[in-house]
């Protein structure tokens, strides 16, 4: 639908921060539940996280307790190339964790920016500076991951995503239909991969609202693991009341109910996260290279309670 075309002279990422869209065109699948709770756990672990709200819909900056009001500056401004990522950022509720919040404003963004040749690395060129702005920048702690929450659509706000992102990380909700789409999604990244962003990589599909007494979701779990294989991660995500509850709160479900399945279960999503990109960091490197922080298995329960 677009011409894209692989932008020349636009610096890749920086090498620390690692960039992950959570992308799937299915609405309603966990991604931006995913992206504000394993944002938050990646965090309470000692990460330095940037989330990237780039819906329309703005559910993550809702859900991390941004109030419309407080959202002057948005991606929206940041697509335009009329703002810097930076000038949009704000500091949340939780420590560690930063969010770029969306306005509706971003469901016009489209027309607005679809004449211009840069179009599609609108992001990457802003998180390019971003990351150079933080390497200059010797007081401010650098972010370690940057979370991309896409809207429920392969359109080019996605795009960006994609080009600008080192992997895509797929919500898959334990239903029926879970595989219907996925191929379309796939091609897609391999369309990017071959237009816009070759280094973009698939980084896994992450199961989501399992509910243990369906019997149907049991399935669906052996069928995805069947054909994706080792790209699905260990941790699925159960349906847990405490999830959904949570945004309501203006709070990621660590802060609102740690104890509960869902945050344990973000929580051990967030240290097989780390666990996959310290062996991929591994051949990446031939060993050479370590993650930028040390991790401790376990959060203590202080780190999500300060500042907050
Ligand atoms: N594990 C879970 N248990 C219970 N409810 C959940 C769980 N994950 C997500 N939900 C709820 O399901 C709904 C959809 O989740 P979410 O908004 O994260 O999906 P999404 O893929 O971002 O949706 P959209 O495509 O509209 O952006 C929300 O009401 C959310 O609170
Ligand atoms: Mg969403």
């Amino acid at each position: 639908m677009h011409a894209l075309s692989m932008e020349p002279g636009l610096s890749s990422p920086h090498s620390q921060m690692r960039i992950l869209a959570l992308a799937n065109q299915k609405g309603g699948v966990g991604k931006t539940t995913t992206a504000i709770n394993l944002g938050t756990a990646l965090a309470a672990i000692g990460e330095r996280v940037l989330v990237i709200d780039l819906d329309p819909q703005g559910n993550a900056s809702t859900g991390l307790g941004v109030d419309r009001r407080d959202r002057r500056l948005s991606t929206y401004d940041v697509l335009i190339a009329e703002r810097t990522l930076a000038s949009v950022i704000q500091e949340t509720a939780v420590p560690r964790l930063a969010l770029a919040p969306a306005t509706i404003d971003l469901a016009g963004v489209e027309l607005e920016i679809a004449d211009h040749k840069d179009r599609a690395h609108r992001l990457r060129a802003a998180l390019a500076a971003l990351a150079q702005e933080q390497s200059a920048d010797t007081n401010e702690a650098a972010f370690t991951y940057v979370l991309i929450d896409c809207p429920p659509s392969l359109n080019l706000i996605t795009m960006n995503a994609m080009a600008a992102a080192h992997a895509v990380l797929v919500p898959l909700q334990c239903e029926f239909f879970a595989l219907e789409g996925l191929t379309q999604l796939l091609s897609t990244v391999d369309h990017v991969r071959t237009n816009l962003n070759p280094g973009l990589a698939l980084h896994g599909i992450v199961l989501t609202m399992f509910d243990s007494r369906n019997s149907l979701a049991t399935q669906v779990v052996a069928d995805v693991r069947g054909f994706l294989g080792e790209k699905v991660y260990e941790t699925v995500i159960p349906r847990n009341v405490r999830i959904s509850e949570a945004p309501s709160h203006g709070k990621p479900v660590l802060l609102y109910d740690l104890k509960c399945a869902g945050s344990q279960a973000y929580l051990k999503l967030a240290s097989e996260m780390i666990q996959r990109e310290r062996a991929y960091r591994a051949t990446e490197s031939g060993g050479a290279q370590t993650s930028p922080n040390q991790h401790p298995e376990k959060p203590n329960d202080e780190s999500l309670q300060n500042g907050g």
